[in-house]
């Protein structure tokens, strides 16, 4: 399984649990993926992203709350319902090259402006969350007009 923020940078707020409770605990994930995928239905430069997605995202939004639960060092809900899931590997029949990689941080972006949440664990949280959506990059940028946009 991918190891998770807490144990990949240990410091102020990537051990234990310190991660999830600088966003707020469990529902303040939760808020953070509504705040994510509510950006993503409204942001042009999502709609590529958005397309992608099934047409209701209550499951999208079910999984990448209970995801980012566990990833950000609190207990692995993901798997609990659904089994082990690495992310590139999980995204690899999807055409994402870095523009739908940007897209997708950019709606991370939106929503985590949203959250009222220390400034320093802001940046790092957006730090850390390039790190596993750029593995997801599968394809270069003139790639994906061609492979999945036509
Ligand atoms: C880099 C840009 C990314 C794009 C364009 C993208 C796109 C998508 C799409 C289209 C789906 C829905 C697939 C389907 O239902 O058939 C999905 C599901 C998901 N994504 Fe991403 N994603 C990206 C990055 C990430 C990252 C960085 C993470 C985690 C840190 C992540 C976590 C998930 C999870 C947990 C699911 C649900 C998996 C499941 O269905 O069991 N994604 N993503």
């Amino acid at each position: 399984m991918a190891r998770t923020v807490a144990e990949k940078n240990p410091g102020e707020y990537g051990f234990d649990d310190t991660s999830l409770r600088a966003m707020g605990g469990e529902p303040a994930v939760r808020k953070l993926v509504n705040h994510f995928y509510d950006a993503m239905e409204s942001n042009p430069d999502a709609q590529r992203i958005r397309s992608l997605h099934p047409a209701t995202l209550d499951l999208s939004r079910e999984k990448l709350t209970a995801f980012l639960t566990g990833w950000l060092g609190g207990p692995a809900r993901y798997n609990e319902r659904w089994g082990v899931i690495r992310i590139p590997q999980f995204h690899g029949h999807l055409p994402i090259s870095p523009v739908e990689r940007d897209a997708w941080l950019a709606c991370m972006q939106q929503a985590v402006d949203q959250m009222k949440i220390d400034s320093a664990f802001r940046s790092y949280f957006m730090r850390e969350i390039a790190r596993p959506a750029d593995r997801c990059v599968n394809r270069a940028s003139d790639e994906s007009i061609s492979a999945g946009w036509d």
